[in-house]
């Protein structure tokens, strides 16, 4: 009994311990015409930053020093009322990077306690929309920076004589898409397309794969979080399965570059928690730089 509880103290002290420690992964992504010079895009999502995580906000704050050439940010910014100032000072010089963003439930809806086991188990519909966050002055600001907001639209931008075309929906796991508003193949005049959600559902999968989309960003899953060492992800707190819950895969999953329908995936694991379950199991905190190389000719 004794041995349990000082067991059961030491994997949650290790679980707080992974939750900090944070983590940033790279990948290639070889999805540019032939010839193409190498992108750096660097991928962020699921800060839930309070005021007070000073630790993760300098992490944060570091990585401009990477100088990607674009930011894309999968949202869940916020954990607080008062972190919108906060999350703009941990984004720092990021801010000048050309970026795009779209937001998730934890942008528009303050955090609740919960049975933090609660997401181990089927999805009740049930979700938190009682106490509103001022996502309204995270936009702002983002705009003021000059980043470009995807919610349920389509943008491109130019990138040192390199055009990206985009497509973004609101938050999926909220129902907050309309992927009508986005239907239709990507921009063919484009050299590179990404579609950008939240939470990435199959619903939103399935149509950026079959509009020509070259890849997918996404995050919300937190990549499980509470993982199996050498198993992996239990949950994805949506309907995407726990093997792509984080990393690079494609969509369709058996599906291979070149096949018609089918993208790029890439899910961020984030680098946040709820501040009611600060914890991770062999799962860490990350943000990812994609280097977008050219396809072999
Ligand atoms: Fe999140």
């Amino acid at each position: 009994m004794l041995g349990g509880a000082v067991a059961g103290a030491g994997l949650t002290a290790y679980a707080v311990w992974e939750a900090r420690q944070y983590t940033l992964r790279e990948v290639t992504v070889p999805m540019l015409p032939v010839g193409a010079r190498a992108l750096r895009v660097l991928h962020l999502s699921d800060l839930h930053l309070t005021p007070d995580q000073r630790h993760k906000a300098d992490w944060v704050r570091e990585l401009a020093a990477l100088h990607p050439d674009l930011v894309v940010n999968t949202g869940d910014n916020l954990a607080h009322r008062d972190a919108v100032p906060a999350v703009i000072d941990a984004l720092g010089g990021l801010l000048d990077v050309p970026g795009v963003f779209v937001f998730g439930s934890n942008d528009y809806f303050a955090p609740v306690l919960k049975n933090p086991l609660r997401y181990l188990f089927p999805d009740d519909g049930r979700r938190n929309t009682a106490d509103t966050l001022p996502w309204e002055d995270l936009r702002a600001a983002y705009l003021a920076a000059g980043w470009r907001d995807l919610t349920n639209r389509v943008d491109a931008l130019e990138i040192d004589g390199v055009r990206f075309g985009f497509a973004g929906v609101d938050d999926p796991h909220l129902g907050y898409d309309s992927l009508t508003a986005v239907a239709g193949q990507a921009d063919e005049t484009a050299d590179v397309t990404l579609g950008v959600a939240h939470a990435p559902y199959l619903r939103v999968l399935d149509q950026f794969a079959a509009d020509g989309y070259d890849a997918i960003i996404a995050g919300h899953t937190h990549g499980g979080q509470v993982c199996v060492p050498f198993v992996g992800a239990l949950t994805t707190n949506c309907d995407l399965e726990p093997a792509r819950a984080k990393g690079l895969h494609r969509h369709p999953a058996d599906s291979h570059d070149g096949d018609p329908d089918s993208s790029w995936l890439h899910v961020s694991a984030g680098l946040g928690t709820s501040p009611f379950t600060p914890i991770r199991v062999a799962c860490r905190p990350e943000a990812t730089l994609l280097t977008l190389t050219a396809r072999r000719p």
